[in-house]
């Protein structure tokens, strides 16, 4: 209908609840009045609006924060109702707010914006894991316990390498979050719909005083791009799958009575009285799925857009907080276990032999005294228990000849004791006492918490 002006056509209907952003977007709700603002403040130094009409459209933004987002008028989003507030308290002048902009181009920079401070929040938190996962290893560097593949009794290792593995991969997450944060952290205002503005915007200026470290410059790509959203939710959702395995392996380590989590982070059953249960790290193993759901919904919506800007892209943010959400407290909650669970020092000992876990510290003995470690091998697979005899009469059989020809015995049963096992695997990166040392202070050297 050519009658009906734009805002009339645009202002009800049964759709409207469907089209609306507006109470999701209370979230950016800070970030639009840092974008409104620091547009404003370009607008009138550039002499695209007087200095008096800036004034009074900041003016009216400090109220409009005040009263916060629960008070805004009815909108198809923040933006817009924003802008709708401001106009009723300036009057018609404050309509020039939104000159040589768009919703299109302030709400890449709202997201960008906010998303900075959730991507610095998440790394903040990961920074006391590994500061967590550190202080545990170091404790238990010289706790012996059972390693395992397959989980099948593998190679004895200690706790401390346990937990400073984990601290490595956390470690690497953390990069990859902070080079998403690169590119979060570049503006797009100014671009407008996507085509650029005919006015003498400064976006140099606009960016510097929203804090970002560069303008984007293509502005229909400033408008529709949302990789930045993909390769956030994808660091994300690879620290989650971290945390799911450090939950997943104490979950199992409390079920073997390895390791025992505080009260605080433990659950009871509302019928079974004596039950201490990890719903804590299920938890958190379950987070991965939500960042993991979060990286796939994120993906599913973006796939196949066309240039420039499509409201299927309102859809796409919300997956981005879901995941950053969940994967921080998760974070935060693994740091809790790590740092007050109790790890049982004599059970571990004792399970650290099972399964004749030494087997391959005897073989590489041998094959350090000599014996070609594929026949070592098969030696020790014949003798198939942590036992001398059973070793020797192996060596007869596979050798020729007994086993005190080859290696003395002492040696041989110094092998097949877990901590001397430990002990001898000091290569780069092993958990013997000397290499966890240097392992442990050059991790800590990377992490500077004042
Ligand atoms: N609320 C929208 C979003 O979150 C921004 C508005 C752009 N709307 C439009 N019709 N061009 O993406």
């Amino acid at each position: 209908d050519g009658d009906v002006v734009r805002g009339d056509r645009f202002s009800g209907g049964p759709a409207r609840g469907f089209l609306s952003s507006l109470s999701a977007d209370e979230r950016i709700f800070a970030a639009d009045l840092a974008v409104d603002r620091a547009h404003v403040v370009m607008l009138a130094e550039q002499d695209i609006i007087e200095d008096e009409t800036a004034g009074e459209i900041l003016t009216a933004l400090n109220v409009v924060e005040v009263d916060g987002h629960g008070s805004l008028p009815d909108g198809e989003d923040v933006h817009a109702a924003i802008e709708t507030s401001v106009v009723q308290k300036v009057g018609d002048d404050g309509g020039k707010m939104h000159t040589a902009r768009s919703r299109n181009d302030e709400v890449a920079t709202c997201i960008r914006h906010r998303l900075r401070d959730d991507v610095l929040g998440v790394l903040d938190a990961t920074l006391a894991l590994r500061k967590a996962l550190l202080e545990v290893a170091s404790s238990h560097a010289d706790t012996v316990m059972p390693g395992y593949t397959h989980l099948q009794p593998a190679q004895p290792t200690t706790v401390g390498h346990f937990l400073a593995s984990y601290e490595q991969a956390v470690s690497r997450d953390t990069e990859r979050l902070l080079d998403a944060y690169g590119r979060v952290n570049q503006c797009p205002l100014g671009s407008a719909a996507f085509a650029g503005t005919p006015f003498n915007v400064n976006r140099e200026r606009v960016g510097e005083l929203l804090g970002f470290d560069d303008v984007l410059d293509n502005s229909m790509d400033a408008a529709s791009a949302r990789d930045f959203l993909v390769e956030t939710v994808a660091a994300l959702a690879n620290l989650g799958t971290t945390l799911s395995g450090v939950a997943e392996d104490l979950v199992i380590y409390s079920n073997r009575g390895f390791v025992e989590l505080s009260d605080d982070y433990s659950s009871t059953s509302s019928i079974m009285p004596q039950k201490k249960n990890p719903d804590t790290l299920e938890l958190v193993r379950a987070v991965a799925g939500d960042a993991h759901a979060g990286l796939s919904g994120l993906l599913a919506t973006l796939k196949g857009l066309p240039r420039a800007y499509n409201r299927d892209l309102q859809r796409a943010t919300p997956h981005a907080w879901d995941a950053i959400d969940a994967v921080t407290d998760a974070v935060e909650v693994t740091a809790g276990a790590v740092a007050t669970a109790t790890w049982n020092e004599d059970a571990l000992v004792e399970a650290s032999a099972e399964g004749f876990s030494t087997a391959t510290g005897v073989a590489d003995l041998l094959a350090m005294c000599g014996v070609p470690f594929r026949t070592a091998h098969e030696l020790v697979a014949t003798a198939g228990e942590a036992n001398y005899d059973a070793l020797d009469s192996a060596a007869k059989d596979v050798l020729g000849s007994p086993l005190a020809e080859y290696v003395p015995r002492e040696e041989v049963e110094s092998a097949l004791d877990p901590e001397t096992s430990v002990e001898m695997r000091d290569s780069h990166g092993g958990p013997a006492s000397d290499a966890m040392t240097e392992a442990l202070s050059d991790a800590e050297a990377t992490l500077v918490i004042h």
